[in-house]
């Protein structure tokens, strides 16, 4: 079995590569890879870079080049439902591109022909996670993310995509992961940890909660693939 672990930025893989102690480092696309061995399970680790084409990039590689047969992102969003607050995890239960739109031509926000709207996350791997989540005593919500290569500091956007898309939060690469292993047929599952309320204080609030944040989340997928190698 081999799990990819995928963030954007160097601090949401950074708990993971800490753990794992040791790993080799390989070039690939513009991009470093880290393979390492973990519990009888090859892991391949990598951080995209922010945004929707990058992370496509990364997800498909990881996949193809290093052949990855499950996903698991974990990373930071901005919070849209007023009940999640800074450091509360996320689980996408389905994903969607906020800021793709051909409505000139009649379409749903987030739709192009021969795709759909929201894409569903692997629904074992949620099984899973509410396990982790139940072990650890933590609440964890579950809901609609949205992406878009948009940072949100914004009230009036965060709105629009919340009563758009029905989404819970926002950020910057589920959706186009999601893409890719939907195309692929291989199960992921993306998990975020809130940094901000993509308000007008959003870029501060990211700036000062990206690191722990990030920790919260990168723990709770590590002990999720403590479960499916298990
Ligand atoms: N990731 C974390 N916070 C975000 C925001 N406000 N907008 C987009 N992506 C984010």
């Amino acid at each position: 079995m081999k799990i990819a672990i995928m963030g954007a930025m160097p601090e949401e893989i950074a708990p993971i590569l800490e753990k794992l102690g040791e790993y080799k480092t390989t070039e690939y696309a513009g991009n470093k890879y880290y393979e390492a061995r973990y519990k009888g399970a090859d892991l391949v680790i990598a951080y995209s870079k922010i945004g929707k084409v990058f992370s496509t990039l990364t997800a498909s590689s990881m996949i193809q080049h290093f052949g990855a047969q499950k996903l698991l992102f974990s990373g930071v969003a901005g919070a849209i439902s007023p009940s999640l607050k800074v450091g509360d995890l996320i689980v996408a239960t389905k994903l969607s591109q906020h800021d793709l739109d051909i409505t000139a031509f009649g379409h749903a926000f987030g739709y192009v022909p021969e795709g759909s709207v929201y894409i569903d996350t692997d629904k074992d791997l949620i099984t899973i996670s509410k396990e982790v989540a139940s072990e650890m005593g933590k609440s964890v919500k579950e809901g609609i993310i949205a992406t878009g290569d948009q940072f949100v500091a914004n009230e009036d956007r965060k709105n629009w995509i919340g009563d758009t898309f029905k989404a819970d939060a926002l950020e910057m690469e589920g959706a186009s992961v999601a893409v890719v292993c939907n195309a692929l047929d291989i199960p992921f599952f993306i998990l975020r940890s809130i940094s901000d309320a993509a308000d007008m204080d959003a870029s501060f609030s990211f700036d000062e909660f990206l690191e722990t944040s990030a920790v919260e989340s990168a723990e709770f997928v590590m002990k999720m693939v403590d479960k499916i190698v298990d």
